[in-house]
């Protein structure tokens, strides 16, 4: 069987098709967790991990790891690394690391599809020159994969959107992909199933990773005001990137999140508002670089049919509109954005197979689910508003948690009411499960914390559980979904 894998900045994936569908290779600690970090480094044995272990150890030991490495390939780059076992520091090449990445996802992928993988089908930003080509097709070789072919990322997507085999002629797509360190744009014509990139374009520094920078630099800034907390320390420096990038993340489901670092004595509540403020400068630059795109390309925008959402960071809400109002072009969203460019090369590689792909099923969510909650938006406290935990379209099964906290003092009650549809408010939606979780340790208001967690299974059951943060006060209880 050929691998389709995503070797991205930031993270990287790997899929096969099986009867029609999508199978992800699991990468994490996490149940569903698709999505392997990019990052490598040394462990405290002495030994070259990659993955979420990898991440783990930048936090601890920022100069024993290393992430983002496909920035440096097709360079002529060493990467020094600290072994923290022997204190020696070991020099790689660009390739040497991203090959540990490879290594990691072809053994999940061996064990978890149950037959020895040699083969992949890569996917690559349509910048990279030859030799960054050659690099990854290297990185693939030292890994034990024949790299059979290396495929554009915006191609990658467009396969995955099925618009391989609709038959469609002179058909122009926008793919518009935002991840953690670069921002590409491309637009592809199809014609049949011949899928061209005509222009492409993109910021090799604009990315998630910009965002989180914004974030953390008005935390530390809060920090240094305070003046109790040390943090002028990778370690320390790493915990707020972190927590700035968790933050971030949040708020792309919920339009507030209090966020507390014990640490550093810090306390604050974030604002989805003020967080669209920060990012404003970076998101009206990848629109005008997609205007000059669209111009490279010389078609024209009414000519642009569709834009086509990949990477993660086209999760923030602020971004889908900000484009869909900017260049009145249809944004589509039925694809997990994370998802799309493995699944083109997972599909790539069954063509290769010669077994015929006519179209994708993935299995999604068919309607978003909230809980509803108040909310303040511009200073007016903002009463039965839904905030969504699971978004229509999701990919399933999916687990997803969110942090809800106590309205008045003393309250020890608090009603879990799950809604099912698209408006941001109760009334436009349905009520499919109205819970009372009780027993709540009477504090401030605000003090109480409630983390909710929905795991929407195959089936369409949704699991509920909710607890008290700090407490082991739980309840737990399911609901079906239509
Ligand atoms: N729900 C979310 N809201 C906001 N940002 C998110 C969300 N989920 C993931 N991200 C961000 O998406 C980025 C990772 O995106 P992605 O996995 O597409 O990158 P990548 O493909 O590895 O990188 P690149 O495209 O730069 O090569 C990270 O910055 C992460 O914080
Ligand atoms: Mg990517």
């Amino acid at each position: 069987m050929i691998l389709g894998i995503d070797l991205g900045t930031t993270n990287a994936s790997a899929a096969v098709i099986k009867k029609g569908r999508p199978v992800f290779v699991k990468t994490g600690y996490s149940q569903n967790c698709n999505i392997l970090p990019s990052v490598v480094g040394y462990n405290d044995k002495g030994e070259i991990v990659a993955g979420e272990e990898a991440r783990d150890l930048c936090l601890v030991n920022p100069d024993s790891a290393i992430r983002s490495v496909k920035n440096y390939m097709g360079k002529n780059k060493d990467i020094v690394l600290r072994n923290p076992l022997t204190s020696e520091n070991v020099s790689y090449k660009p390739y040497e690391i991203s090959s540990k990445i490879l290594e990691r996802i072809k053994k999940l992928a061996s064990e978890q599809l149950g037959e020895r993988i040699t083969r992949a089908v890569i996917t690559v930003p349509a910048y990279f020159n030859d030799k960054a080509r050659k690099d990854t097709i290297k990185a693939g070789a030292m890994a034990g994969l024949e790299v059979v072919r290396i495929i554009n990322e915006p191609t990658a997507a467009a396969l995955c959107y099925g618009l391989h085999n609709k038959g469609l002629e002179n058909n122009h797509v926008m793919v518009y992909d935002l991840g953690g360190g670069t921002f590409d744009i491309s637009v592809i014509e199809i014609n049949d199933d011949i899928i061209e990139v005509i222009a492409s374009d993109g910021d090799r520094s604009l990315g998630g990773d910009r965002f989180d920078y914004a974030l953390f630099s008005s935390f530390y800034k809060k920090i240094k005001a305070g003046g109790n907390a040390d943090i002028d320390n990778l370690v320390a420096m790493s915990i707020l990137l972190n927590e700035s990038e968790q933050a971030k993340i949040h708020l792309s489901s919920v339009v507030k999140k209090s966020l507390s670092i014990k640490e550093f004595g810090f306390d604050e509540v974030l604002y989805r508002e003020d967080f669209e403020n920060l990012i404003k400068p970076f998101i009206d630059k990848t629109v005008d670089q997609c205007r000059a795109v669209v111009e490279k390309s010389g078609i024209g925008n009414r000519n642009i049919d569709k834009i086509l959402l990949v990477g993660g960071s086209t999760r923030i809400p602020y971004v889908r509109n900000v484009l869909e109002s900017a260049l009145k072009v249809p944004v589509s969203q039925e694809i997990d954005p994370d998802l799309a460019v493995v699944t083109g090369a997972a599909i790539q590689a069954a063509i290769i197979e010669g077994r015929q792909v006519d179209s994708v099923l993935v299995d999604v969510a068919p309607h978003s689910l909230s809980v509803s909650c108040v909310i303040e938006k511009n200073g007016r406290t903002v009463p039965n508003f839904c905030s969504k935990l699971i978004r229509k379209n999701t990919p399933i099964p999916c687990t997803v948690e969110e942090t809800f906290s106590t309205l008045n003092d003393n309250q020890d009650t608090v009603r879990i009411a799950v809604y099912q549809g698209e408006s941001d408010f109760e009334e436009n939606n349905v009520l499919i499960k109205e819970l009372k979780f009780s027993g709540l340790k009477g504090r401030k208001a605000g003090e109480t914390e409630i983390l909710v967690n929905f795991s929407y299974k195959l089936d369409g059951t949704v699991d509920i559980t909710a607890c008290e943060d700090g407490t082991k006060n739980k309840l737990m209880d399911s609901c079906a979904t239509n």
